[in-house]
């Protein structure tokens, strides 16, 4: 049985509904049973988050897998980690496939790509078998970076990001869930190609019928362009590390992994578009 955590949000329910498809007997670890996917003959368990260690451990108990889905960033994200990561162990789970991130090293500029090598390191530690999913920027994002007048601003210079689709990371982690020879591997998750800023813009523009530019800032600007959402520093600081990284060349590498694991080749961004086009209404 894999227990599938984060199953209320995008990713984790894309898993879940693609092992259930599959007659693969799961467990969704929700934080609030009513919003659980309604999926035929899946178990739902019910934990407060992942910081609740007893129930972490209580609603994963007999589970083989887990797919430990990162959580909400937040100040605690990593605490929260590491007691999810400790629970499992507890509970007696064989193995973790966890969705961490691009270049997760000690020292990138991406501050969360920081925690998610903490993350890592922490499930190393544990002793339980492990699989790390190693996702670039969701592909699925590039439409939201791109404000109502059709303005995609960031420090990221003339850098490029392989991003991915969400639906590739769902395709490979039920690889990554069901099948063996996952042990101890960690998969760099990518699209097809790299693409700079302007050229994910242009073709952007191509695909819905109206102009998308890119205006490269500087951090300074940045942070000032940033200020008037009122989030909180360290939420902000996440946002514009994730272009300086783009800038710095850390999340250009594009690997085979999503055509060696899922068996299609990446979604391309035309084609993600197409697909969503909710997430480009905005640009209408
Ligand atoms: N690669 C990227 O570009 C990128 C971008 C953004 C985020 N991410 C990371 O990827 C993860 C999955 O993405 P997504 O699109 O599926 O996000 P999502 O739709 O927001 O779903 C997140 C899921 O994780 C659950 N969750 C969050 N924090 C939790 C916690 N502390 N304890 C227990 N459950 C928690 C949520 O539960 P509730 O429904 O109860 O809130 C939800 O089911 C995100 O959570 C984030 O860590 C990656």
């Amino acid at each position: 049985m894999i227990a599938v955590c984060g199953a209320t949000g995008e990713l984790g329910g894309r898993v879940a509904a693609r092992l259930n498809a599959r007659g693969v007997p799961i467990r969704m670890i929700v934080r609030d049973a009513a919003r659980a996917p309604a999926l035929d003959g899946a178990e739902v368990a019910v934990a407060a988050g992942y910081h609740a260690g007893d129930e972490m451990t209580a609603a994963l108990r007999g589970a083989e897998t887990v797919f430990l889905v990162s959580g909400r960033e937040s100040p605690t994200r990593l605490d929260e980690h590491k007691s999810a990561v400790d629970a499992a162990a507890r509970a007696g789970v064989e193995r973790i496939v966890y969705t961490s991130f691009a270049n997760a090293s000690p020292d990138t500029a991406f501050i969360l790509g920081r925690q998610h090598h903490a993350t890592e390191e922490h499930i190393r530690a544990s002793g339980v078998a492990y699989t790390f999913l190693r996702d670039n920027l969701y592909l699925d994002f590039v439409p939201f970076f791109a404000s109502p007048e059709g303005v995609i601003a960031g420090p990221a210079g003339d850098g490029a990001a392989a991003f991915v689709a969400r639906d590739d990371v769902a395709d490979v982690a039920v690889a990554a869930l069901t099948e063996s020879g996952h042990d101890a591997q960690a998969y760099t998750l990518t699209g097809g190609k790299a693409l700079t800023l302007a050229e994910a813009a242009a073709v952007m523009s191509e695909a819905i019928g109206r102009k998308v530019v890119y205006k490269d800032e500087t951090i300074e600007e940045a942070y000032a362009s940033r200020a008037h959402f009122g989030a909180p520093d360290w939420e902000v600081e996440g946002w514009v590390t994730s272009y300086v990284s783009i800038a710095r060349g850390e999340l250009d590498t594009v690997t085979d992994a999503v055509e060696r694991l899922a068996a299609h080749p990446p979604t391309t961004l035309p084609e993600l578009l197409e697909r969503y086009p909710e997430s480009w209404a905005h640009l209408k």
